[in-house]
């Protein structure tokens, strides 16, 4: 299951990093990011919505979800009860890594040092969240890391954009990229499907053009 949900993600080479502030607003950004052709939603645990908007999104049935800034094993289970397939941390918690295991699904923990992918890899993960990854070396230094950590995956998030996705997506230990530029938050409230929709559909039409 983690397997293949890692699967669906490398596939789509795009996770849309989500804050929502009222769970209401889940109905509209579903419609977009399935208008869009990005299936795809990692929401945060930034804002209380969180859980309930993971639950709207999830009942539809044809959107990937997942939960980002994923802190505690407590969010883990509130983010799996509610339907997330996947859940995304800023740093590596063992206690998150374990909890995530324990419910079946995919954990993204952040690593951005050679220590601490030591530190994920001992953890048995061999994809980690690379964030923030425009302040912290950017394309640069995945292609680095991967030199020494050949069997890892990377998913840089934290100031990727439309103009330098393609950066990242041309290395090959790149397994997809995530950002909030597609959702941005205010739209997101705003409920605005046709705004989200061309940001949604103009990011899947670049990663599909970059596709190897
Ligand atoms: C994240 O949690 O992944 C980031 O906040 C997303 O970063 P961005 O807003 O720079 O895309």
């Amino acid at each position: 299951m983690p397997e293949s949900t890692l699967a669906s993600l490398a596939a789509h080479r795009l996770v849309p990093v989500v804050v929502i502030d009222d769970a209401s607003a889940a109905d509209a950004l579903g419609g977009a990011l399935a208008a869009g052709g990005l299936p795809v939603a990692e929401v945060t645990f930034r804002t209380a919505a969180a859980p309930e908007a993971i639950r709207r999104l999830a009942d539809r049935g044809d959107i990937l979800v997942g939960a980002g800034t994923v802190l505690t094993p407590a969010q883990v289970d509130a983010a799996v009860d509610a339907g997330a397939t996947y859940v995304v941390s800023p740093g590596t918690s063992r206690a998150v890594v374990e909890r995530a295991a324990e419910r079946g699904v995919l954990a993204l923990p952040g690593a951005i040092t050679a220590t601490e992918i030591q530190a994920a890899l001992e953890l048995g993960v061999t994809t980690v969240k690379f964030f923030p990854a425009g302040t912290s070396g950017g394309p640069k230094a995945i292609a680095g890391l991967s030199a020494a950590f050949v069997d890892v995956s990377f998913v840089p998030t934290g100031g990727v954009s439309l103009d330098n996705l393609g950066d990242y997506l041309a290395l090959p230990s790149v397994a997809a990229v995530g950002g909030s530029w597609m959702v941005p938050r205010a739209a997101v409230a705003a409920g605005e499907v046709a705004h989200l929709t061309t940001l949604i559909s103009q990011a899947s039409a670049r990663a599909a053009e970059l596709r190897p």
